[in-house]
């Protein structure tokens, strides 16, 4: 009797045992023809899904303004990186390369996460024993600036951060992911956010500056405006081919309806290598573009407010041809208001 209890008692631990110590639940297994599509990641990682199948990521292919500006990628050196082989074949840092399938996807899941079979295959990830179906192997690559620079360096914005001071090791340090991928914070919600906020997102935009204008005591038609880039990790606006910021002035209208009045002051924009005469007026990391308004209606009330713009040009409606933008006077019909300071009378 007591040989078959010890016995049984014996069982039981080892049963016990193995269920604390042993291996977790097998995963599920991989699906059969391997990881071929980003749909295939969205049961399992629905909240990613959901995020970035509403980022620019997901549209790079289908969006309209690259459709015009490539010719519907007939143009094929802007494939590269709108529609990239995956990352860590082509080597993490190394410029994109066009890939020929799922082209629709633009930069998806397997752009960034999956690894050759050669280097041991699954996908791409910064935790340590993780035990899934999508086989995920720890590559530190994914986290450095280098991954996002294989794309986003084309326009410079990396070389633009790592002389920023941002990229200092320390308290202040902080590098792509901390701006543009912040951690979820929602109940039950780890990882990080794959939104990708940019250009798009007027809030990120407003995060980025600070507009000041003050009248100058002894000068009452002296107006000193500010610009201050204390919030992007680079310059702004950054990407010099499809971005422009730009500060307007005008008498505080009497009828705030009143259409038009506004009068463009400076444009702060990159200019894209078609642009020969333009000069470069991004306002770098940590600067502050200063900037002087004095003119025969500043004697009064004065609105001073900073647009921004995701296509370089005022199109005129019905032409669609560009404007000078001494000519534009409704700002706010083809940008978006970024902020805007009223100065009182003196
Ligand atoms: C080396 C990579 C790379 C290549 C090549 C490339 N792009 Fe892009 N493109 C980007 C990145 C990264 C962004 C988004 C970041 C930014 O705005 O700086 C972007 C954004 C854009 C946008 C803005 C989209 C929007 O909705 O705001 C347009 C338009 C665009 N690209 C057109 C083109 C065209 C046309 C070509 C070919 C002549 C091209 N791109 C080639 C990387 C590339
Ligand atoms: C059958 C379920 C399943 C599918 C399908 C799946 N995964 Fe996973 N994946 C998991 C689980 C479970 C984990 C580990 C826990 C976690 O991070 O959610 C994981 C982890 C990861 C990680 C590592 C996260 C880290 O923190 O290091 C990445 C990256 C990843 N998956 C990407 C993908 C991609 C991309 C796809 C689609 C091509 C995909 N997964 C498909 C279940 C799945
Ligand atoms: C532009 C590149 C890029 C794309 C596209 C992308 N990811 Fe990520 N992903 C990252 C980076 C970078 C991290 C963060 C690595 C770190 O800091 O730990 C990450 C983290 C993750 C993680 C870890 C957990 C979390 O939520 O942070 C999972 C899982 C994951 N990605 C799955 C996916 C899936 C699924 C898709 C497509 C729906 C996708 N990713 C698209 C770059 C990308
Ligand atoms: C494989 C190429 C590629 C990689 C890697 C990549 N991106 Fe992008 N990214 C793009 C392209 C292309 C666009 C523009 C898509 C469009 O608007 O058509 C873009 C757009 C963006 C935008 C702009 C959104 C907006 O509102 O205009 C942000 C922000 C961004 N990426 C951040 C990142 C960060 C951070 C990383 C690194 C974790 C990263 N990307 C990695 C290609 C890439
Ligand atoms: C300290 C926060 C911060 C850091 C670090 C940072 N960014 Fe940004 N980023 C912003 C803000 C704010 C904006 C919006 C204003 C602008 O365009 O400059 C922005 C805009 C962008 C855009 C959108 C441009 C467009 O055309 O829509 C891209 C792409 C981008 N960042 C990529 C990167 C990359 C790549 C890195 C890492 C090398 C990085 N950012 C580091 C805050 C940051």
């Amino acid at each position: 009797m007591r040989y078959l209890a010890g016995l049984f008692l014996a069982l039981l631990t080892a049963v016990l045992l193995w269920k604390v110590l042993g291996p977790g639940p097998k995963p599920d297994p991989v699906p059969e023809g391997g990881f071929v599509s980003s749909q295939q990641c969205m049961d399992c990682h629905p909240k990613v899904y959901e995020e970035w199948s509403v980022s620019q990521h997901a549209q790079s292919w289908i969006n309209p303004e690259v459709n015009a500006l490539s010719n519907h990628f007939a143009n094929t050196d802007c494939i590269d990186c709108h529609a990239p082989q995956d990352l860590f074949s082509t080597g993490v840092g190394k410029r994109a390369l066009p890939r020929a399938d799922r082209r629709a996807a633009g930069v998806d899941c397997l752009s960034c996460h999956r690894i050759p079979e050669e280097q041991g295959g699954g996908m791409a990830g910064t935790n340590t024993n993780l035990n899934a179906a999508c086989r995920p192997q720890i590559r530190t690559e994914l986290a450095r600036v280098e991954f996002c620079g294989s794309c986003h360096n084309q326009h410079n914005t990396v070389d633009q951060w790592s002389a920023s001071s941002f990229a200092i090791p320390g308290p202040g340090f902080k590098d792509c992911r901390d701006c543009h991928m912040p951690l979820r914070t929602g109940p039950g919600e780890s990882g990080r956010s794959h939104l990708f906020h940019g250009g798009h997102n007027i809030e990120l935009v407003r995060s980025a500056v600070a507009l000041r204008a003050e009248r100058a005591s002894n000068e009452p038609t002296r107006i000193a405006i500010e610009v201050e880039n204390h919030g992007a990790g680079h310059a702004y606006p950054t990407d010099e081919r499809s971005r422009a910021s730009d500060v307007f002035w005008r008498p505080t209208p009497e009828d705030p309806e009143a259409e038009g009045g506004w009068r463009h002051l400076y444009r702060i924009r990159d200019p894209y290598r078609s642009e020969v005469d333009i000069p470069r007026t991004l306002i770098d990391a940590g600067e502050t573009l200063e900037l002087d308004l004095e003119a025969e209606e500043t004697g009064g009330p004065v609105q001073v407010a900073l647009f921004y713009k995701l296509t370089p040009y005022y199109r005129d409606p019905a032409t669609g041809i560009a404007r000078p933008l001494e000519e534009v006077h409704d700002p706010e019909t083809d940008a978006r208001l970024v902020w805007r300071v009223e100065v009182p009378a003196p």
